[in-house]
């Protein structure tokens, strides 16, 4: 006889024969039951929404055993005689509620309702099974359970309306510990009047179910087997086997029927929440009728769990074994373990999941378990059965073994007793050198660090720590004798032991030196694999975790966590205690009386979330007001709610299922469906518009994953994935203008009155998941006519309804859409819904049969969007005392692919912002049209980024004046009168504006400033826990719309409301109906008529009640209770005369009496109304603040919430009780976008967050700490603008979510005051600070400097470059401005103020020119103008060689000069004040620049002046030349050195550690920061780059701070950080670098402006700048011959001429004049930048009469056949700069001679020399009647002119040597064999002359000025 599937659910007895076993339970129940309690949420385990209560029986023992399990994940074959429980068989509508139904209902415990069933099963396997415990019986009411059980009992379950406070009171008042009074509000009893007791509660009796029915008893046990016990050996008909021995598994195994079968081995099937399955097997194999499988042993070694044993067991069991006799250590390892495995996922879950299936999916599957870690650390081993052997191996060897196949199964796992394991492998490898004093100790300890802090989440790092250690005598150190480190789930293939940290560190005591060491080799042990998400965090959080294990055990490591004890034997206690949980610091409190409850609160693990709610009740509108528990309440509890999914299936119905695009832009060309093992269903694919369907949900699903799309690309641009490439590409959405927001006040103004600005501040917001618990879904049913009923879940059924009109090509009078109730909304199921309603419809229009659509999860969240994330830039200015005074905001806004209604969001984020008085407020917001899903309205959308904006602004400014952000918040609080400027229309009367006064009542009644003391002394004794705490306003202002309302009286009295707003879990029917009972019985001025039981509240239909609108903004119930309200009235006026009548015929009469005769009077008894607001009163203003306290733990970022504080301004609360709800459910949504929900999207834009407990975290009830206080007020106003009811009330879902900012505030406030940003903090303190919160690679990046050619704000921020330069002629573009420049540079610096740290860059660039402060201070404007920080100069080389072609940028060959010259630099940095420190940097403001003093050193050595060679000096040379000038530098502050591309003595300066290190920094105790050449480190091989690496090595280990790479930046990094890695480069010299570098720009200021304006741009160029220019050019010349002989001056020269010819290649060449480093690297020919040529000077000094003939090269004929009276030759050197620049012969360039000897032969001449040195000139010296030097004398060639015509005299002279003779070189003044042309310090003087002409006349020049790169 072929066996059957039997099982009972709520009694009623199932029987199947044919059953496809990869059915699970919950599809069943659901869809082949009329039980609809248990819904579908997830599908993976992950919400609890389908719990459901198995209980089995055993037929011997007659043992009933019950407990909870995820029926979504349970197959119903492995269910087989076994009893469901669903919350409708707990009590029902027929039968009566269960008090758990009640007492939700009355707890305000359930809005949406489609949470509850399940909550309602959680909480009931709880107590059920605390019941059963030998506990005392408790008192009458209540159950065993105790309050922290109670609390733990709906850990699993997830809500996304309440935010759980409410769900825990019901748990806990089962709890006989628990003071009810403690509990929220609720119906039961009155907050404060002492009368909470149980027996106002719905009794609680554990005996009134039974949950395994007689019936299936009796059956088990008739078919027990005669000698066996019952045997269930499962379903071969529906390919369901259950074998109950190993033999008989591989004898099935191995049988014909399964070779060939695709089979499955199942315990659980918890793994399918895991690994999604879309494959289907052909046979099921249970393990868990094989008792060897079951078996849990204890022997002398350890206890063996079978592998099908569950997590709940395997906890129970250690547990116990915990309170048996075992050793104190083993108790220790095995309550760990137990603790750690109740953070495995969720209770319902642990009941089914087993410990084999676990260990399984981590060696096979790469599975993130807890499970392997901790065993792993406990030395466990396992026991395997291949096909052909037994195996017992280690669990680290197994888990290292190949992916094991699906015929090899897990027998069981032995976890020894740590003693034994710790014992027999101890190996202390004989470095101790006596013997321990006392006994051994074993420590234990296992930590997770998920994004739940509490569990049910997958960890980012697990890991677990066995160690045996001793204490010694001599020391008194601890000494590790053997130590087990495991770590999980960071991104491994499994959990792996730190072997190598392992061996490291036995035999070594416990130090910190060991410790610091153990953490370096563990660095190199935790890598996690390529793209894991997170994965620089988990490799520091694996850190963590060693480091807070071994830290309390430190005597050497200061620890000043007030909690820590020192002792061995309670180490391991306190380790516990801080994981998870806080830990006090009460001896060290000023306020210890005040603060006693909140140090309860935090020290004690076990305290109960506690809360209190203050309301105040209005009377005067009863009912309204009241806070009476929500309609309909109970049947959300039960499961009888009926939502869309709920409605039976009509005949026929198909199923459909999206295939969604998983490309962003692509044209679909086809679409296959993939073949598959698995039976097919038929299904239909109607084509791109349409949608597969199935004869079941999960088949049209399945279907949906097999279709195989083929896109195309061609023609398509790529697709816009961020909002840059959107700017880039100009796409976004228009707004139109009346929702465009209005800017206020005058920008400019506020800014010119502020002191200080921030510019350019960045900030991102991600999206978020609307996370409904029920997914958008659809029922469409084709009518007659063609016509279409649509039940739809949405908020907007109007919309629905005209669309599905239009997409069929019917009237909208064909299409009726109804909706319900809907199962969570949250704006998602706006417009959001409206696909999935269409495509059913036209399915079901197409195919004419019925078609319903439940969406999977992960389809939801891919099609649904969610919240509109967005990239934010501001800049502020504000005065000294924190007054705003103007704030401009660029917002670019990501809308996704179709504009839905995003352009809602400037409107409503401005509103936000404006919450503050900012003085002047103006932003730009552009809504960017990208190719991801499609963003839409969630929960306060744009509210909450607006008001994040704000506090963003606001912290910001505190943080930057280093002021409490509370006193810079009330500074800029809105009085009346700017609150009436910034909300006009919308601010309301003054007495409304109630913020103010709120937020001082909430600052006092939160104790916020004793606590804001205590916190700051708590994170001052903590180091490693940080607390913060913030208060922020709110400010929303609402804005109503129109809406229908329906009022009929029916002829028995009953009364039916139609609204257009839809029950999304928001209380709307509940307050409609107390509005209704409000109105109508106002007929009775008594109030005697309780109508509150006659209203019903009905589904919203669009055919029934047209211009229903949507249900958003918060404003639905205040506008559909008016529209209610205003029926009502009607139907009043209408009755009221007839009831006057009748009462003064009959007396007083009943509301029924006064119906009945109305209809026989033929009253109209039904009014419809459409309320629209009046303008005056549309919009308005509603205020909220809160205060929140967190705690972080800096070691891993966990982070709690110690307490909340919030307060609302409502109005009057139509229901305060729903209003609570919804205040409270909306703040722990808002802690959700802020703290752990991450909306993870692939790089198509795909959302990738499929799996719920994996990837997506929304809070959980344990996300909070147990600690974790909150209170809630609501506030009513007592001043109403009107006094009509339902004006002013409870719009509090949206408003709340932005009390959620403060949590973010707290955590980045006080816990995380950032000294580094805090100007008034000394510059070491900001420096440490900083350096503090630097990974390594952003110190690496502060080293590097890159050309502007290679470098991006992208770049700066991916690399955190330090600092970027111009090469030579590297421009922005050509001719670019000085805005330009500043753009330029500003572009990259906020790439650099976007990161992490936000540490801006400094651009440097070459300023090769000027000789004096005073050159020095104009040159310094010039730059800033530019908006450069950073200049490369001044070259204080001394040039021994003029040969060497960087002679001209070297002052002279003497040093004394050099040294002299040296005065440039306070010039450049400003004067260093008097005592300032030695060598360290100076720079004195914002028109000051870093200067570079270069290169060090030697460089105007190298031998034959070639540049970059070899200095061949001796060390006495090399000081006493090369290097004083360097000494000055230091002393007059230079903030950089570069170091120099030459050799000294053979050993590249780049290299050389001796005098980079040794000398520069140590001896002379330089303090700024070492730089780099250009490339100069890869030449420090003698083929340059031949080995990068190397270079970097030597170069970073002589002791160079910044390199200036300049273009291969990546290899520069990567080969850095490898050699730090590797420890080639220690981390101190990183440190060293770095820090030198921060000192420089704290010092120049670039953290408080790192932006550039143009407010010095009139700097440029300016006149004063090119007088003293001028100025330098006379002064610099050198007259070395005046006439021929001494009486017979020759100059200066007459104006006054007839004739005079200018002549030479450099008299009329701009280019020639300036030489290199001028627009080009190597300067240029020609017109090549503004200035005066030598000619033009000439031609406006001379008197007007004198005629000038110019001619460049002239031949003798022009020179004899004209009557000159005298010739001006003006030759010398073409540009050059460095190498090309060398020259060994230096002779005069052609046509120089021969314009010498043409000209000069003739007629009488002056030659000027215009050249960087001296070249040869000896030949033609006795040719010339005046000889004048010229050191490229640059744009001012008046400065010649100057001398030549006796305006000025000749005062010059040579700062070097004027050689006869190359071969004299070199030659140096004080060298024995000195024979010079001319020797040094030569230089003729001559008098000035009068009548000089007057400055005025000189060239007016062009007005424009441009710069060059140099
Ligand atoms: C929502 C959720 C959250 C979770 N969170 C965590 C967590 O935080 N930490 C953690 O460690 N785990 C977590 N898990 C994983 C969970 O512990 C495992 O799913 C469970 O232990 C698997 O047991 P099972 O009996 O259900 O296995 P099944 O699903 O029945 O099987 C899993 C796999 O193992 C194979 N298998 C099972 N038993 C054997 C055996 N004896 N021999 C050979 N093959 C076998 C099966 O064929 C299948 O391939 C989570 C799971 C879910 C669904
Ligand atoms: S539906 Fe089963 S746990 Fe979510
Ligand atoms: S009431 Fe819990 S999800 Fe809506």
């Amino acid at each position: 006889m072929a066996r059957k599937l039997v099982f009972a659910v709520n009694g009623e007895r199932f029987e199947l024969a044919e059953v496809d076993p990869s059915t699970t339970l919950l599809e069943f129940l659901r869809t082949q039951t009329r039980f609809r309690g248990p819904k579908l949420g997830c599908g993976e385990g992950g919400c609890g929404a389908c719990v459901v209560l198995l209980s089995t029986y055993h037929p011997v023992s007659e043992q009933v055993k019950e407990f909870s399990i995820s029926s979504c994940l349970t197959l119903l074959c492995s269910i087989n005689f076994c009893s469901v429980t669903t919350s409708e068989g707990l009590g029902n509508s027929e039968d009566g509620f269960h008090p758990i139904h009640q007492r939700f209902a009355g707890f305000h415990a359930s809005q949406c309702g489609f949470c509850t069933p399940g909550m309602c099963m959680s909480l009931f396997s709880a107590l059920t099974n605390a019941d059963k415990t030998s506990r005392p019986e408790p008192p009458g009411g209540f159950s065993k359970i105790t309050k922290t059980e109670a609390e733990k009992a709906i850990a699993g379950n997830l809500c996304r309306c309440t935010g759980y406070r409410p769900i825990v009171d019901v748990c806990k008042s089962f709890a006989a510990d628990v003071d009810l009074e403690d509990l929220g509000l609720n119906t039961f009893w009155k907050k404060g009047n002492k009368d909470a007791t149980v027996c106002r509660l719905p009794c609680h009796s554990h005996k009134r179910i039974c949950t395994f029915p007689e019936f299936l008893k009796s059956e088990i046990k008739s078919s027990m087997d005669i000698l066996d016990n019952f045997k269930n050996t499962g379903l071969p008909e529906c390919q369901w086997y259950r074998p109950t021995s190993i033999e008989e598994l591989y004898e099935l195994l191995n049988s014909d029927a399964f070779l060939e079968s695709h089979v499955k081995l199942v315990v659980g099937n918890t793994g399918s929440g895991v690994y999604k399955e879309n494959d289907v097997y052909d046979k099921y194999i249970d393990l868990k009728g094989i008792p060897e499988l079951s078996v849990i042993r204890r022997d002398s070694g350890g206890v063996s769990f079978g592998a099908a044993v569950t997590i709940s067991m395997a906890i129970e069991v250690l547990k116990q074994k915990n309170e048996s006799e075992l050793h104190s250590d083993e108790r220790l390892v095995f309550s760990k373990i137990a603790d750690h495995m109740d953070k495995v996922a969720t209770p319902f879950i642990r009941n089914m999941a087993s410990l084999g299936g676990n260990l399984i999916m981590a060696q096979r599957s790469q599975f993130a378990s807890d499970v392997a870690t901790i065993l792993l650390a406990a030395g466990s081993t396992i026991c395997l059965q291949t096909a052909s052997e037994r195996l017992v191996l280690p669990l680290e060897e197994f888990l290292q073994r190949p992916p094991c196949d699906d015929r090899t199964v897990l027998i069981s796992i032995h976890v020894p007793f740590s003693t034994s394991v710790m014992e027999s492998s101890s190996g202390a490898n004989g470095c101790i050198d006596s013997e321990p004093t006392k006994e051994a100790d074993i420590l234990f300890e296992t930590y997770r660090a998920a994004p739940r802090p509490l569990g049910n989440a997958i960890a980012y790092v697990n890991s677990a720590f066995l160690a045996h250690v001793t204490s010694y005598n001599i020391s008194g150190d601890l000494v590790i004798h053997n130590i087990h480190l495991a770590f999980g789930a960071y991104g491994s293939e499994h959990a792996v032991r730190a072997r190598k940290v392992e061996n490291f560190l036995v035999g070594k005591p416990v130090t910190a030196c060991v410790l610091l060491g153990a953490i370096k080799l563990l660095k190199e042990t935790i890598i996690p694999n390529e793209h894991t998400p997170h994965s620089r965090y988990r490799s520091s959080l694996a850190i963590a975790f060693l480091f807070k294990f071994f830290q309390p055990l430190l005597k050497d490591l200061s620890v000043p966590e007030k909690n820590v004890q020192m002792s061995v034997s309670s180490a391991a206690a306190t380790i516990e205690n801080s994981n998870g949980c806080i830990s006090g610091f009460a001896d060290d409190l000023p306020h210890k009386a005040l603060n006693v409850k909140q140090l309860d609160q935090v020290n004690n693990p076990d305290l109960i979330l506690s809360s209190e709610q203050t309301v105040e009740f209005c009377k005067d509108y009863h009912p309204v007001g009241d806070p009476i528990k929500k309609t309909g309440v109970e049947l959300q509890a039960s499961g009888e709610a009926i939502y869309v999914d709920d409605i039976p299936s009509p005949k026929n119905c198909l199923y459909g299922a999206f295939v969604n695009s998983t490309r962003p832009l692509a044209h679909i060309k086809g679409i296959k469906f993939k073949s598959t093992s698995s039976p097919q269903k038929a299904f239909t694919f109607i084509g791109a518009d349409d949608i597969p369907k199935g004869e079941t949900q999960r088949q049209a699903s399945m279907a949906a994953k097999q279709a195989d799309v083929q896109y195309c690309t061609d023609n398509l641009e790529p697709p816009i994935l961020s909002v840059e490439d959107a700017v880039r590409r100009s796409s976004f959405f228009k707004v139109p203008p009346f929702l465009c927001p209005q800017k206020v006040g005058d920008l400019s103004k506020g800014m010119a009155e502020a002191d200080h600005k921030i510019l350019s501040a960045e900030v991102k917001l991600g999206s978020q998941y609307y996370f409904y618990m029920e997914t958008q879904t659809a029922l469409a049913i084709p009518d007659e006519d063609n016509c279409i009923l649509v039940y739809s879940s949405t908020q907007c059924p109007e919309m629905a309804q005209d669309t599905i009109a239009k997409c069929l090509g019917i009237p909208a009078h064909n299409v009726r859409v109804i909706t319900r109730r809907v199962g969570g909304g949250f704006g998602g199921k706006g417009p959001r819904s409206v696909p999935v309603a269409t495509a059913c419809a036209l399915a079901a229009f197409r195919l004419r049969r019925p078609v319903r659509m439940y969406l999977d999860r992960k389809t939801d969240m891919i099609m649904t969007g969610g919240r509109h994330p967005m990239h934010i830039n501001y800049s502020v200015g504000f005065k000294s005392d924190g007054k705003i005074t103007a704030l401009h905001v660029d917002i670019l806004v990501n809308a996704g692919i179709t504009v839905d209604v995003s352009v809602i969001m400037p409107q409503n984020m401005v509103s936000a912002l404006k919450k503050y008085n900012w003085g002047a407020l103006s932003f730009d917001i552009r809504l960017c049209k990208t190719n991801f899903s499609t963003k839409s309205a969630m929960r306060g959308p744009g509210e909450v980024q607006g008001s994040f904006i704000a506090e963003s602004v606001i912290e910001h400014v505190a943080s930057f004046l280093s002021m409490d952000a509370n006193s810079v918040r009330k500074k800029n609080l809105h009085t009346y009168d700017s609150l009436m400027l910034f909300y006009e229309g919308s601010a309301g009367d003054a007495p409304e504006y109630t913020l103010p006064a709120m937020i001082d009542g909430l600052a006092s009644s939160a104790s916020y400033f004793d606590r804001l003391e205590i916190i700051r002394h708590f994170n001052s004794c903590n180091k490693w826990r940080k607390r913060g705490i913030s208060l922020v306003p709110v400010v929303y202002q609402v804005t109503l719309r129109p809406t229908p309302g329906k009022v009929s009286i029916l002829t028995d009295g009953s009364i039916v409301v139609e609204v257009g707003g839809i029950e999304i879990g928001q209380g709307l029917w509940t307050k409609v109906k107390q509005m209704t009972a409000f109105a109508l019985g106002q007929l009775w001025g008594d109030g005697s008529q309780n109508l509150l039981d006659r209203v019903r509240i009905i589904q919203a239909d669009t055919l029934s009640l047209v211009q229903g609108g949507f249900t958003a903004g918060s404003t639905t119930s205040e506008a559909s209770c008016e529209a209610v309200r205003l029926s009502c009235n009607v139907l009043v006026d209408r009755l009221k005369s007839l009831k006057q009548s009748l009462e003064d015929k009959i007396g007083s009469i009943s509301w029924d009496t006064l119906i009945f005769q109305a209809n026989m009077q033929s009253v109209n008894l039904s009014e419809r109304t459409y309320w629209v607001p009046e303008d005056a009163s549309i919009s308005y203003l509603n205020f909220g603040a809160a205060i929140s306290e967190v705690e972080v733990d800096v070691l891993t970022g966990a982070t709690i919430i110690l307490r909340t504080d919030l307060t609302y301004d409502c109005g009057q609360s139509l229901n305060p009780a729903v209003d609570l709800g919804q205040i409270e459910g909306a703040f722990v949504q808002g802690i959700g976008f802020f703290m752990c929900e991450e909306y993870l999207e692939n790089s198509d834009g795909l959302a990738t967050s499929g799996l719920l407990f994996m990837c997506y975290n929304l809070p959980v009830r344990n996300f909070f700490s147990h600690s974790e206080a909150w209170t809630v007020q609501i506030f009513q106003k007592k001043y109403l603008r009107q006094s009509v009811v339902g004006r002013r009330m409870a719009r509090s879902q949206k408003f709340c979510l932005h009390l959620l900012l403060l949590i973010c505030w707290a955590y980045i406030g006080e816990a995380d005051y950032m000294k580094y940003k805090d100007p008034k903090q000394p510059i070491n303190v900001r420096i440490k600070d900083l350096m503090d919160r630097m990974t390594l690679a952003e110190k690496i990046g502060q080293m590097t400097q890159i050309e502007r050619e290679v470098a991006s704000a992208q770049v700066m921020k991916n690399y955190f470059i330090g600092s970027v330069l111009s090469g030579g002629g590297s421009v922005p573009r050509p001719q670019a401005s000085a805005a330009d420049w500043v753009n330029m540079v500003n572009e990259f610096q906020k790439g650099s103020l976007s990161t992490r740290l936000g540490i801006p860059m400094i651009y440097g660039i070459d300023a090769v020119h000027g000789h004096n402060n005073r050159i020095g201070a104009a040159t310094a404007l010039e730059v800033r103008a530019t908006g450069i920080p950073y200049v490369f100069a001044p070259c204080i080389a001394v040039c021994r060689d003029p040969r060497w072609g960087r002679c001209y940028e070297s002052y002279s060959e003497d040093h004394n000069i050099v040294q002299q010259m040296t005065e440039i630099i306070p010039g450049l940095q400003g004067d260093v004040p008097a005592k300032y420190r030695k060598g360290v940097p100076y720079v004195s403001g914002k028109e000051k620049v870093a200067a570079c003093a270069k290169h060090y050193v030697g460089d105007g050595g190298t031998h034959n002046g070639i540049n970059e060679n070899n200095t061949i000096l001796n060390r006495a040379g090399l000081l006493s030349i090369h290097m004083p000038a360097y000494l000055n530098s230091i002393i007059k502050g230079v903030s950089t050195i570069m170091v120099s591309y030459s050799s000294w003595n053979g050993v590249k300066m780049h290299a050389n550690r001796d005098l980079v290190t040794g000398y520069l920094k140590n001896t002379l105790r330089f303090r700024g920061f070492v730089i780099s050449d250009w490339q100069g480190i890869d030449r420090i091989t003698s083929s340059p780059g031949a080995n990068y690496t190397y270079s970097v090595q030597a170069g970073i280990s002589a002791g160079i701070d910044m390199v200036m790479v300049p273009y291969n930046y990546s290899e520069f990094i990567n080969d850095l950080t490898s050699l730090v890695k590797k420890n080639v480069i220690p981390l101190s010299r990183i440190d060293d670098a770095v820090g030198r570098i921060l000192r420089v720009k704290f010092t120049i200021g670039l953290f408080e402006n790192p932006l550039a304006d143009l407010s010095l741009v009139d700097q440029l160029g300016k006149k004063e700048h090119r007088d003293l220019a001028r100025e330098a050019v006379r002064k610099s010349l050198v007259l070395l011959k005046n006439g021929k002989s001494t009486n017979d001056s020759f100059l200066p020269l007459p104006r006054k001429a007839a004739k005079i010819l200018i002549a030479g290649s450099h008299a009329n060449n701009l280019g020639y004049q300036c030489g290199g480093w001028t627009i080009e690297w190597q300067g240029d020919s020609g017109n090549i930048t503004v200035g005066t040529t030598i000619l033009d000077a000439v031609r406006s000094s001379i008197d007007p009469s004198t005629e000038v003939v110019y001619s460049e090269n002239p031949d003798s004929n022009i020179v004899k056949g004209n009557d000159f009276s005298y010739a001006i030759v003006v030759v010398g050197e073409p540009p050059y700069t460095e190498t090309a620049g060398d020259n060994l012969n230096l002779e005069l360039p052609d046509p120089g001679p021969s314009i010498i000897q043409t000209v000069c032969g003739t007629i009488k001449c002056v030659v000027i020399i215009i050249s960087g040195r001296p070249v040869v000139i000896e030949p033609y010296v006795p040719l010339v009647d005046a000889l004048v030097a010229a050191w490229l004398p640059g744009s001012e060639g008046q400065g010649l002119t100057d001398v030549l015509f006796g305006d000025y005299g000749f005062t010059g002279k040579l700062s070097r040597t004027w050689f006869k003779s190359v071969d004299q070189l070199p030659m140096n003044v004080g060298d024995k064999h000195y024979d010079p042309l001319f020797p040094f310090g030569f230089g003729l003087t001559t008098k000035p002359t009068s009548g000089r002409l007057s400055s005025a006349a000189a060239i007016v020049r062009k007005q424009t000025s441009w710069v060059g790169s140099n």
